[in-house]
């Protein structure tokens, strides 16, 4: 796996933001994404891309420092790539949202050693 800023938006990365069981936890929920907003998005917000094989499989980004969100495509979910994503961009004192409900995301976090305070918190 490479973590390393984002060459090309593909079409991959664009049907998973656009599709409702990735998007359900992400800040751009319910707003259609174009390569437009895309451009956008990485301009304002950094992320990097997460590459396996040279192939764009996901996204982590630290929104406001020091918050950090994440993305992995679903065809690569439950490969361990979000975690050592996690563990790779991750530093001391991170703080992350997750919603209740995301079971996924609250696991994943709990993994990389973040703790449930007011905020998740590593
Ligand atoms: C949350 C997310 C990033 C996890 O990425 P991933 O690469 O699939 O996670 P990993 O394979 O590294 O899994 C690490 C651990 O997280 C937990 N986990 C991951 N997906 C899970 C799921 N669907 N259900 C329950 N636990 C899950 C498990 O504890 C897992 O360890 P295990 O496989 O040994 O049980 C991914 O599901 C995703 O992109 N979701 C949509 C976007 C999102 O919600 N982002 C977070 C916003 S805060």
């Amino acid at each position: 796996m490479k973590i390393k800023p984002i060459k090309t938006i593909t079409q991959e990365y664009l049907d998973n933001l656009n599709n409702p069981e990735t998007n359900k936890f992400l800040s751009t929920h319910g707003k259609p994404q174009t390569k437009t907003t895309v451009k956008k998005w990485i301009k304002d917000n950094k992320p990097y891309g997460v590459y396996v094989d040279n192939k764009l499989i996901g996204t982590i980004h630290i929104s406001v420092i020091p918050v950090i969100g994440i993305l992995v495509f679903k065809n690569y979910q439950r490969k361990g790539y979000g975690l050592e994503a996690l563990k790779r961009v991750g530093q001391k004192k991170m703080l992350t949202g997750i919603d209740e409900s995301n079971i996924a995301s609250i696991n994943l976090f709990e993994k990389a050693g973040f703790k449930p305070r007011k905020m998740w918190q590593l």
